[in-house]
């Protein structure tokens, strides 16, 4: 079965083509990051306006790519929350259009089941059960994944995302935007333990996190930093004192988390899964504890159509009947959605 996946949530374009037996055939990304720098972060009109541009050219190159056609496509899978509102909306008509004039259903899934499913893309896949670790720009959950569709909460951020707090840091170093890989760079050249930053609800005995006093602690150091006239260093010392906070907290809970679950694998999804600190420290973890953590390759790890067709396989395995029978031409998006309102829609 061929399934066609369209991630258009929020500043990059991703198609892909995922065969159900032979995995993914061709993808094809394009982001908008040398477009949104000059505003400092991302601008939804724009974000809009060029994802409208791209999608149809991506759905050629793919199916070149595979040496497809678009006749063969049995089921289209497209984000549809959340995100940004009139992105999503550019994606999920799109491919309701493509639906309606190829006869074949249309799964509309939640993006972050995308990145929870990601891993499995890759070379060793991970086997069910596991604990997940997602941290995007939007999110920070810990999950445990028992098979597919059945997930559930462990924890999350009760305020910014893991992402947000790395892009938050980047703007008050300075280092623009996209922020999370800029501080992960400046912090290598960083003197661990020339400064110190908190390490939010580390103590707090469940599996939450907070990152938003961490964001302000770093508002803190920059100041006093900028009042001996800030040098170089001292900024790498802060980028430093940052990602070790950062993952300490994310590291701990996750261990918490294999232990209230007992299992000992651990899946890493998302943007921030991207981050070589977190893969190396978590990586020692795990070999510490006889457990095994799986990363998807770095392509599979920020947004991308791939993870969107994966999961929506998960759907059609759940859903097929109803999907075959009903090709509803209304539809909506979900700017803001929670996995578990996904999975009974
Ligand atoms: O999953 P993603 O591509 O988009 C969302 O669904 O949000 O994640 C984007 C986030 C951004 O906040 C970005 O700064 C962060 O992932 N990120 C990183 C790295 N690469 C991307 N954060 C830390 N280190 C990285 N290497
Ligand atoms: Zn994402």
């Amino acid at each position: 079965m061929l399934i066609l996946g369209i991630e258009t949530s929020c500043d990059e374009t991703g198609l892909a083509l995922l065969d159900s037996e032979n995995g993914v055939l061709a993808q094809h990304l394009h982001s908008q990051v040398d477009m949104h720098v000059a505003y400092g972060g991302v601008v939804p009109e724009l974000a809009s306006r060029d994802h409208i541009r791209r999608v149809l050219p991506l759905l050629d190159s793919v199916l070149q790519r595979a040496d497809r056609d678009t006749a063969q496509i049995d089921a289209i899978a497209v984000t549809s929350g959340p995100g940004l509102a009139g992105a999503l909306l550019v994606g999920v008509s799109i491919a309701h259009a493509l639906g309606y004039a190829l006869e074949r259903p249309v799964y509309q899934v939640h993006h972050m089941e995308g990145h929870l499913l990601s891993p499995l893309l890759s070379q060793p896949a991970p086997t069910f059960p596991f604990v997940a670790l997602l941290v995007s720009g939007g999110h920070s959950q810990l999950l445990h994944v028992r098979d597919w569709g059945n997930y559930h909460l462990l924890g999350e951020t009760l305020d910014d995302a893991a992402g947000e707090a790395f892009d938050k840091t980047a703007q008050l170093l300075g280092l623009g935007y996209p922020g999370g890989p800029a501080v992960s760079r400046l912090a290598e050249f960083g003197d661990p333990g020339a400064i110190t930053l908190p390490r939010p609800m580390m103590g707090s005995g469940d599996l939450n996190f907070s990152f938003s006093g961490l964001k302000t602690a770093v508002l803190t150091a920059v100041r006093r930093a900028e009042a001996g006239n800030v040098c170089e260093q001292e900024r790498a010392d802060i980028a430093r004192a940052f990602v070790d906070a950062i993952v300490d907290v994310l590291a701990y809970k996750a261990m918490r988390a294999l232990d209230q679950t007992g299992l000992s694998t651990l899946v890493v999804a998302g943007g921030v899964g991207a981050n070589s600190q977190l893969r190396a420290r978590l990586q020692t973890e795990l070999s510490a504890r006889g457990g095994q953590v799986f990363f998807p390759p770095l392509d599979l790890c920020t947004d991308n159509g791939a993870m969107i067709a994966l999961a929506g396989l998960a759907k059609l395995k759940r859903t097929r009947a109803a999907a075959e029978n009903h090709q509803p031409l209304a539809f909506s998006v979900h700017p803001r959605w929670s996995l578990a309102q996904a999975l009974t829609s």
